[in-house]
């Protein structure tokens, strides 16, 4: 918005061709077959959109998506801590191989909680996929499978991620300073 600094970290380019090896190392750990259980990506709204939508496109296999509706920043640059699912899934997951793609993991807070409620749904197997990753931040261990990027502690948006809603439609990833 006005006022805002946003200085570039990671070009449009990178992120693409970042994307088309994560898709292929995901296409390579889960080999289609008969008997193998059915594979689906689960975007958390809104900030993975973009991510998602590249990184599926990227997968050699066949692949559903389903999308968690999930808040925890309201409009700051911190985490408020407190983080509510606005949006369930629309499918069961019991039996399927879940990919959870987040746009970023900051404290882990976040997708600790999702993790703790997805598992009790009994999904063959859950791993997460970021495309990026702030590991100095974590204040609740969480090991993803797949990392973009690894970020320093810098506030980040575009390519998904906002400030306030703002900032998605970027192409690039760049760090906001505000004034
Ligand atoms: P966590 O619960 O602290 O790991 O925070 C994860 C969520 O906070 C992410 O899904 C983002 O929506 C948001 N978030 C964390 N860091 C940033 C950032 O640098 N830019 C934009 N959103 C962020
Ligand atoms: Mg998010």
């Amino acid at each position: 918005m006005h006022g805002d600094f946003l200085q570039p970290l990671i070009s449009a380019e990178r992120i693409e061709s970042r994307i088309e090896e994560l898709g292929r190392n995901i296409s390579a750990d889960y080999p289609a077959g008969k008997n193998m259980p059915e594979l689906r990506l689960i975007g958390i709204l809104k900030g993975s959109f973009i991510f998602l939508a590249d990184l599926i496109r990227q997968i050699s296999r066949d692949v559903s998506v389903d999308f968690l509706g999930v808040s925890s920043y309201g409009l700051s640059t911190k985490s408020s801590g407190k983080i509510k699912i606005q949006q369930d899934l629309t499918h069961k997951i019991e039996g399927v191989d879940v990919v959870l793609v987040e746009d970023i993991i900051d404290t882990g807070t976040t997708l600790s909680y999702v993790c703790n409620i997805l598992k009790q749904r009994n999904p063959h197997s859950l791993r997460i996929a970021t495309l990026l990753d702030k590991p100095s931040r974590r204040v609740v261990k969480i090991s993803p499978s797949y990392v973009g990027f690894e970020i320093p502690d810098k506030f980040v948006v575009g390519y998904g991620l906002d400030h306030s809603q703002y900032f998605r439609n970027r192409s690039d990833i760049c760090v906001l300073t505000e004034k």
